[in-house]
């Protein structure tokens, strides 16, 4: 395939800033929805629809019929995370730019890049064998709750014989994977409101409530200093991963200490020191806050005593947590932890179940396959620190899951310099093209 041709259509998706979670994106989000369609139509698709809603449709698209031939349902999802801070791009987020054999640009590695390599290898492989159901969502990053409410109306979207989810990446170069379990994800807002209005500093200082006084204190309550959530009663469902698999982790590529300074450049690692970072990453689950606001934090200086504030927060859950009672739980530890003299709340913005999948199914041996023969190593079972809501809905109907990427460790998911290897987006193309043909010859 010529590949200036595709670099050139992969930047005009990219070019589209299709940022879900933010309403004055959606006619983007529909823009990106039609690239996406078109190219469905490329690959002779029959039906192409929007399925699900106006602003960030579904794309759905049924390949040529092979009669007597595997159903295939590939997932990906064309929405992408809100760029900022913008200062912190060395080019501008949705002005795709090539460095050093890496393609820079917002959704790069998640997921546009990955979805195009999907479907091109579609295209290289002129006609394989199978039978091709897409499912191109765009909430993926808000919680996916148009194809939820889409798969609950029509189940038989998800019908296949295999699904096939490129959204994750390989552990380390030259290391494909496929992936066991997703964490699940609880977002919510909390607020503390301390007053009726903003007070004076100084007239009211020392005797009235103030608003991120109060929210710090209860964050800080909600998750030790050793890393642990002290929300009653949610490590309960959680199970450590067998004996096995935490050796089996030992011999993955991966050390701590090139995590550290390498991937996280920070100072040092946080959380329950006496789990592996691994097990920190893959088999535990978190609270984090994403962003505090409130009172004042403009320029200059302002004397005032806040009256609201709020934090985002989010927890991450392992199977055989659930989002319901988390969020139940969550609920309840705000409602305990917060002093009477303060209105706390919750409310919950999205969030999904944990993912656990069976690695057993033979199309996981196609896929190790073609793996092999093109990037020379087969696939290495791993675990998933991230979410993808919509995963276990997509198993529903009884086709094996499998979770998978092109992506490099390194490629800065939701943070500035998002970026895809070329040889990754080149290589992926033949894995997949390979993959089709071996699933298509599985018959
Ligand atoms: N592609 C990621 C999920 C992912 C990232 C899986 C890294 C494995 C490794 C996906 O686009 C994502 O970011 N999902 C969100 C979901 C959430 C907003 C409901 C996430 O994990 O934060
Ligand atoms: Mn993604
Ligand atoms: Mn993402």
């Amino acid at each position: 395939m010529d590949r200036d041709r595709l670099l050139r259509e992969l930047s005009e998706f990219l070019r589209i800033p299709s940022v879900s979670t933010l309403p004055a994106h959606d006619d983007d989000c529909r823009a990106a929805a039609s690239w996406v369609a078109a190219e469905l139509r490329r690959l002779g698709c029959s039906d192409v629809e929007f399925l699900g809603s106006e602003k960030h449709p579904v794309v759905w698209g049924v390949g040529p019929h092979v009669p007597g031939a595997p159903t295939l349902l590939l997932y990906g999802h064309y929405d992408v995370q809100p760029p900022d801070p913008l200062n912190e791009w060395t080019t501008p987020p949705f002005e795709p730019a090539v460095r050093d054999g890496r393609l820079y640009a917002r959704g790069a590695a998640d997921d546009k890049g990955q979805v195009f390599c999907l479907l091109k290898a579609v295209e290289a492989g002129g006609a394989p064998a199978v039978n091709f159901r897409f499912l191109i969502e765009g909430e993926e990053e808000f919680g996916s709750k148009v194809l939820f409410d889409l798969l609950k109306r029509e189940p038989h979207r998800t019908t296949a014989d295999v699904a096939l989810v490129a959204d994750m990446s390989y552990i380390a170069p030259n290391w494909p994977a496929v992936y066991s379990t997703l964490r699940g994800l609880c977002y919510a807002e909390i607020t503390v409101r301390t007053a009726k209005s903003d007070l004076h500093s100084g007239e009211y200082g020392g005797a009235a409530p103030n608003a991120h006084e109060e929210l710090a204190r209860l964050l800080g309550r909600l998750k030790g200093e050793d890393g642990r959530v002290n929300v009653p009663g949610f490590y309960g469902p959680v199970k450590r991963p067998s004996k096995a698999e935490l050796a089996a982790w030992k011999k993955l590529p991966f050390k701590e200490k090139d995590f550290l300074v390498k991937r996280v450049q920070a100072k040092g690692l946080t959380g329950l020191k006496k789990y592996s970072v691994l097990e920190r990453l893959w088999a535990l689950p978190t609270f984090e806050i994403h962003g505090i606001t409130g009172g004042f934090t403009g320029q200059g200086a302002k004397t005032v005593i806040p009256a609201e504030a709020t934090a985002k927060v989010s927890l991450r859950l392992v199977p055989n947590q659930r989002l319901k009672q988390v969020q139940q739980q969550l609920a309840a530890a705000v409602k305990r932890f917060a002093p009477k003299h303060v209105t706390a709340t919750v409310q919950f913005l999205h969030g999904a179940d944990p993912a656990q999948i069976e690695l057993h199914h033979p199309a996981f041996k196609l896929l190790d396959r073609a793996f092999r023969e093109v990037v020379g190593r087969g696939t290495v079972a791993a675990r998933a620190g991230g979410s993808i809501p919509v995963v276990p809905a997509l198993g529903a109907t009884g086709a094996p899951v499998i979770l998978t990427g092109i992506g490099l460790p390194d490629d800065r998911l939701h943070a500035p310099d998002e970026k895809l290897d070329l040889k990754q987006l080149w290589d992926g193309i033949e894995v997949f093209k390979r993959f089709y043909e071996l699933l298509g010859a599985s018959r």
